[in-house]
């Protein structure tokens, strides 16, 4: 499949069979986190991978994964992740999406559904997790198999601003 074939079936699925991810998947899923480029290689970013009943529960209490068997906690590292002198941006959150951005088209090419998860209790993940204070949880992706029908690859002109919209070139 080329990427934009990939890109366009993406959809976000929120059902899942109770089918496990296979260890391959998996592997081929954190082999797309890690060749993802962060700012200034400093590779501030941690990827706690969650399967285990207990661990799935923790998750559970933080936020809804849809009954997903399989959930990928995206970390920064605020103390590697680099800051832009002149304004002090921090650019974690960035890396961070980067690498979740990786691994939702990854698992969409080997035939897997995923969402993207951002509503979740950050205290409630620090303390179950045990992060450390340096470690801010940003994203969450939660990966199975779909067990409802995936959304049309050709719904972008119904459900994405136009392109006329999104682009201007050389000005505003
Ligand atoms: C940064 C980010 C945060 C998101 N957080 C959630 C979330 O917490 N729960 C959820 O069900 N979907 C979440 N989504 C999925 C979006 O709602 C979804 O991508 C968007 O509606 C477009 O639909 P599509 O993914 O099917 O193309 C999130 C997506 C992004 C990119």
């Amino acid at each position: 499949m080329n990427f934009i074939t990939i890109a366009k079936q993406r959809c976000s699925i929120r059902s899942y069979t109770g089918t496990k991810v296979e260890p391959e998947k998996l592997e081929k899923i954190l082999e797309a986190a890690h060749v993802a480029p962060t700012a200034a290689n400093l590779q501030p970013v941690r990827l706690i991978v969650v399967q285990s009943e207990e661990g799935l529960a923790k998750i559970g209490q933080a936020c809804n994964i849809y009954g997903a068997p399989l959930a990928v906690i995206v970390c920064t590292d605020h103390d590697k992740a680099w800051v832009r002198p002149f304004d002090k941006k921090q650019t974690g959150d960035i890396d961070a999406s980067i690498l979740t951005d990786h691994m939702m088209l990854q698992a969409t090419e080997l035939g897997l559904g995923t969402v993207w998860v951002c509503y979740f209790k950050p205290d409630v993940l620090k303390k179950e997790f045990a992060l450390p204070a340096n470690l801010e949880a940003v994203n969450i992706l939660a990966i199975g198999y779909a067990d409802e029908e995936p959304a049309s690859p050709d719904r972008h002109d119904q459900t994405r601003i136009p392109v006329s919209q999104l682009v201007s070139y050389d000005t505003l």
